[in-house]
């Protein structure tokens, strides 16, 4: 069965209590039971991944590309607009990475305006809270599908 890796960064592991007037009040937990659910309808299998740390983001990119996912949905929370090492990880899989956001980066303070890894994602979906994961598993599923990497 194909494989979606979806990844989330730093304080993502505290959604649900972590601002949930811009972050929503659903947990991460919620989202990824969810996004496994719709994945499985598709033919898809659905592993998550959370991390604080940098370091742990950029392994989790490289083995996608070793253990043959897909495809990544990747949430790089405040390392959007900061990581060149992340960016550099994006670029370094052939593996399609889907950038989202829950909230619209575009429309906060103007140093979250700013993404590091868009330019070397397939695209970016923000603004759309929760629902927002949904859109980036089937805009995901859609271009794996058209590219034949599935
Ligand atoms: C975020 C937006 C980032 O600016 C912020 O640092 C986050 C979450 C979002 O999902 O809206 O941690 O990526």
């Amino acid at each position: 069965m194909k494989k979606i890796l979806l990844l989330n960064g730093p304080n993502l592991n505290r959604l649900g209590k972590r601002q949930p007037e811009i972050y929503g009040t659903d947990t991460l937990e919620s989202i990824e039971q969810h996004l496994t659910s719709v994945a499985e309808k598709q033919g898809f299998t659905l592993s998550a991944f959370q991390s604080n740390h940098e370091g742990e983001l950029i392994d989790a990119l490289h083995r996608s590309e070793d253990e043959q996912y897909a495809g990544v949905i990747f949430n790089p929370a405040a390392y959007t607009h900061s990581s060149i090492a992340l960016r550099d990880a994006v670029a370094s899989i052939s593996v399609p990475v889907t950038e989202i956001h829950l909230s619209n980066i575009h429309a906060r303070e103007t140093f979250r305006h700013q993404s590091m890894i868009a330019a070397e994602a397939i695209g970016q979906i923000a603004g759309f809270g929760v629902y927002g994961y949904e859109m980036a598993l089937n805009a995901l599923i859609n271009y794996v599908k058209e590219n034949h990497h599935a």
